[in-house]
């Protein structure tokens, strides 16, 4: 079982350094799929993607805006072990890791992928453009869509105009679900 292969993974570099493999949560026969990047500090050491300061506000907008928690959609990320310093992840380690969000997907079959800022947009999409350019729109994905939006902590950081308009793109998950 996949799960099981990353959970002894020694890939890359990352390994060494991780409390926990960060694998997914949630409910995979969902149909919706939110990818961030990379664990944190709190997610390295919980073993649960999003459970720090951004993933609060990414459960209050799933709440509010697709009326769903963490039982009705699934919860992962591009890497899978937390980058020290939370550095952002290396190439080589993105394409080491990919295989196992490649299988997630190709498991769930997702008929809503939503990325969750300019790392997972960017390595779904196979583009450099970011986040910002890309967002206000749907893209098909793997015989369902892909939803760009913000990463939550970049909403943190940003505000409420930030927040506002993630909120307009989890409108526009729900009305592709
Ligand atoms: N940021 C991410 O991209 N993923 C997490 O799991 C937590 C913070």
């Amino acid at each position: 079982m996949v799960a099981s292969e990353a959970a002894s993974c020694t890939r890359c570099r990352l390994a060494p350094t991780r409390t926990n493999v960060v694998f997914g949560v949630g409910n995979p026969e969902s149909g919706l799929f939110f990818v961030g990047e990379g664990p944190g500090r709190d997610e390295d050491l919980q073993g649960e993607p999003f459970v720090g300061r951004s993933g609060k506000l990414l459960d209050a907008l799933i709440a509010q805006e697709l009326d769903l928690d963490r039982t009705g959609c699934y919860i992962g990320n591009v890497v899978k072990c937390r980058p020290p310093q939370n550095r952002d992840p290396k190439p080589d380690e993105v394409e080491s890791c990919m295989p196992f969000l490649a299988e997630q997907i190709e498991i769930i079959a997702p008929r809503v992928v939503v990325t969750l800022g300019n790392f997972a947009t960017r390595a779904l999409l196979q583009t450099t453009k970011g986040v910002t350019s890309l967002r206000g729109t749907s893209y098909p994905f793997r015989g369902g869509c892909l939803i760009p939006t913000y990463h939550p902590s970049y909403a943190l950081r940003g505000g409420g105009a930030v927040v506002a308009e993630m909120r307009a793109d989890f409108v526009r998950v729900r009305e592709a679900l």
